[in-house]
């Protein structure tokens, strides 16, 4: 079995997770999870997005989290931001790093942005150039790269072209969203191939969703076909509003459980983290989604 030392885990629930709540989510708990996921140790965390507010109210207060987020160095918080618009604004709120989102699938892409492939790729350029000229760091996601909820299955060229040319705009790294959680070890081992027979891994992150129950196996199958780069959330809290069905990513906690056993560093500690999945999820009055971290607090009471 071929593992890395160490593998860094880019924390999403603050963004994927609450951008699907139904209810509105104070903007002090948002701060509150993001400094909690801070003193975890958690060495990325997406903190919200620029997207517009009609489309994704739950991140109507994106300025206002960043304003009041303490952002210790060692940390870094990206944002997403789907056009120029939406960089200029995280720009002015003091945003270091932005995202990029782009799909593998046409329709996706019309439902979640409201343009084709090719128009969102345009759209990404003078973003580039812009963040390229305030130092600002660009990671860039590729959505559906195991299967479109409108579409079906996708192929893995599709999801290389794209990935390709994010890279080549200037991205620094490509995350490989499974937004439906449909993928399996082997569907997502076929991707990786076709992605990584042009890009090298040290380039790629993958982005899984639990939908079905595969987001931890999938994880175990692509940082064994050398990914260092995991996206993960909190309790496993969240989903997309374009992705009828879809359920959060794969849970931080059974991420940091599964990597510990390994003997791959992390950096994170699992006890915090478990407790600050507990608590979002009774802020949220929502189950906690991560087996790891409800076994864990259990043990203690
Ligand atoms: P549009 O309606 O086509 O945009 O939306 P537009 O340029 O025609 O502008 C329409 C209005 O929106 C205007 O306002 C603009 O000013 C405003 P109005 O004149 O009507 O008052 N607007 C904005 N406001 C704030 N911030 C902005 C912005 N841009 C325009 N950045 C747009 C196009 C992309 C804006 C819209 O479709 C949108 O915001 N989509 C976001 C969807 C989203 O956030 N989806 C979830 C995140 S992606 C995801 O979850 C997948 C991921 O996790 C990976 C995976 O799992 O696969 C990343
Ligand atoms: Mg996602």
């Amino acid at each position: 079995m071929s593992l890395p030392e160490s593998v860094k885990i880019v924390e999403v629930g603050p963004r994927d997770g609450l951008q699907n709540e139904a209810a509105a989510v104070p903007t002090e708990i948002k701060v509150e999870l993001i400094e909690r996921l801070t003193a975890a140790g958690l060495p990325a965390i997406e903190a919200t997005s620029f997207v517009s507010p009609k489309w994704v109210p739950q991140m109507a207060d994106s300025a206002e989290v960043l304003a009041r987020l303490r952002r210790p160095p060692g940390c870094s918080y990206p944002v997403l931001t789907p056009n120029l618009k939406g960089f200029e604004a995280a720009l002015a709120a003091g945003a270091r790093e932005v995202a990029v989102f782009a799909a593998a699938s046409e329709t996706f892409s019309q439902r979640n942005i409201n343009c084709s492939i090719a128009e969102s790729l345009a759209r990404f350029e003078p973003l580039l150039a812009a963040a390229e000229a305030a130092g600002v760091r660009v990671r860039g996601y590729v959505s559906c790269v195991a299967g479109c909820p409108y579409e079906g299955a996708v192929a893995p060229s599709a999801v290389a072209r794209v990935a390709l040319e994010l890279l080549r705009m200037g991205c620094y790294e490509i995350s490989l969203g499974d937004t439906i959680g449909i993928g399996t070890p082997a569907t997502m081992l076929a991707m990786l191939d076709a992605v990584g027979g042009a890009v090298s891994p040290a380039r790629l992150a993958v982005h899984c969703h639990d939908t079905r129950g595969m987001g931890i196996a999938n994880v175990y199958a692509c940082v064994q076909a050398g990914i260092t780069v995991v996206d993960a959330s909190v309790a496993g809290l969240g989903g997309c509003p374009y992705a009828p069905g879809a359920s959060g990513n794969v849970a931080t906690e059974d991420v940091v459980w599964l990597l510990d056993g390994l003997g791959v560093h992390t950096g994170v500690d699992l006890v915090k983290l478990a407790e600050t999945g507990q608590w979002i999820s009774d802020r949220l009055g929502r189950p906690n989604g991560s087996r790891a971290g409800r076994a864990l607090l259990a043990l203690r009471h």
